[in-house]
């Protein structure tokens, strides 16, 4: 967060905190249960969300150095995002030009060759066709356009962003509006990848994302877990266009900032959970970073899969930093599949009972408000 918003951030929740106010929508908000659980639906989000706007699909952490490369079919289609010698970030269909079968098979690595195992077509980082064995085979073939189908991304703020067709990075930029400064505050491009995990789930995948966009639950579902370091029922909320920023306050925040006269910096105190809409959580924890981004499995309403990443700000050197880490991922890992996860799993299941028509997001939980009024906004669905 930058300094000026600090300040008003600072003063804002001095107030809420003096005065005893959650900050709150206007209106209590109803989503039809079909957002969860309409296959048509599902579908509608990923031509009608997914395939608009800019999502990020790998962490410049992932791949810091030339040659270093990650593979990832969560989108639903293959994609091979690679770092070249130039250092520039890429990404490809992962879909040999030959006979389409995938070229890259580990999840990540580091090399400048690609070669598929079908029958050796190689590439290299920049996607170019370098080598076709038996090439006397090919006269015809124009070897120099046979180069992997390239996929637009842009590295910005430690995060490599997939773009909708005919953008560039000034339209992603435009699109984050203030949270662009706010994104680079963070420093993330210096961070390193401690730990990630790819996790599937019996649930829509805006459920995975819901959980992060309130605290009204934390007393109840969270209470012998984290419920005694964050302050629950308690989010104020900015969006940015599509994206969204919920700040969670640690119990560390009272009293040391709250009832300062001078503005102290608020961000050892608070959690800062953003949503890069449409589907990456983005959480600033102090001492580290989170990545999450969830996805739908196929067309399936009622599954997910997502990855979790813990960046941290430098390599692990010690065996107790390395217990600190394990600990923090401990306690996410249990806090969010024991806990939120569970409840998400259990709702998705009551939805099949047909026991109600709509669920609802109260005025204490705008983040949560904000998130569906886009989506449906964009899928052309009705919430009310
Ligand atoms: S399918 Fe890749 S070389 Fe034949
Ligand atoms: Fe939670």
């Amino acid at each position: 967060m930058e300094q000026l918003e600090r300040e008003r951030f600072v003063a804002e929740v001095a107030v809420h905190l003096r005065d005893g106010v959650v900050p709150m929508a206007p209106f209590t908000m109803e989503n039809p249960v079909a957002a969860y659980t309409d296959p048509a639906h599902t579908r509608r989000e990923r031509t009608l969300v997914f395939d608009t706007q800019p999502m990020v699909i790998a962490v410049s952490a992932q791949l810091p150095n030339a040659g270093d490369f990650v593979t990832d079919e969560l989108t639903g289609e293959p994609l091979l995002v690679t770092r070249g010698e130039d250092l520039v970030v890429r990404a490809f269909f992962n879909v040999c030009r030959h006979r389409g079968t995938k070229v890259v098979c580990e999840a990540s690595g580091s090399q400048r060759r690609f070669a598929c195992p079908f029958h050796g077509w190689t590439y290299d980082t920049r996607g170019t066709l370098r080598s076709i064995p038996e090439s006397y085979a090919f006269p015809e073939l124009d070897q120099a356009r046979r180069h992997l189908s390239e996929v637009p991304v842009v590295e910005r703020h430690g995060l490599v962003w997939r773009l909708p067709s005919g953008w560039d990075e000034a339209d992603l930029i435009e699109s984050l509006g203030q949270l662009d400064a706010e994104l680079a505050s963070y420093r993330a491009e210096t961070y390193v990848l401690e730990r990630s995990e790819q996790i599937e789930q019996p649930f829509n995948w805006k459920f995975a994302i819901d959980g992060f966009l309130e605290t009204y639950h934390f007393r109840f579902l969270h209470s012998k877990t984290i419920a005694p370091f964050i302050r629950g029922n308690y989010g104020p909320t900015t969006t940015y266009g599509h994206n969204i920023r919920m700040m969670a306050l640690r119990s560390s925040y009272l009293p040391e900032v709250a009832e300062a006269s001078d503005v102290v910096d608020p961000m050892p105190h608070v959690a800062g959970v953003y949503i890069l809409f449409p589907n990456t959580v983005f959480v600033w924890q102090g001492d580290h970073l989170e990545v999450w981004r969830m996805y739908p499995h196929g067309d399936d309403p009622g599954r997910s899969i997502m990855t979790a990443s813990l960046l941290a700000p430098k390599a692990t050197e010690t065996a107790e930093e390395q217990q600190h880490w394990d600990r923090n991922w401990a306690v996410l890992m249990g806090t969010v599949l024991d806990e939120d996860f569970a409840v998400s799993r259990a709702a998705q299941a009551g939805f099949g009972s047909r026991a109600q028509t709509h669920v609802v997001y109260g005025r204490n939980e705008p983040a949560l408000q904000a998130f569906h009024r886009s989506l449906a906004a964009l899928c052309g669905s009705e919430v009310r």
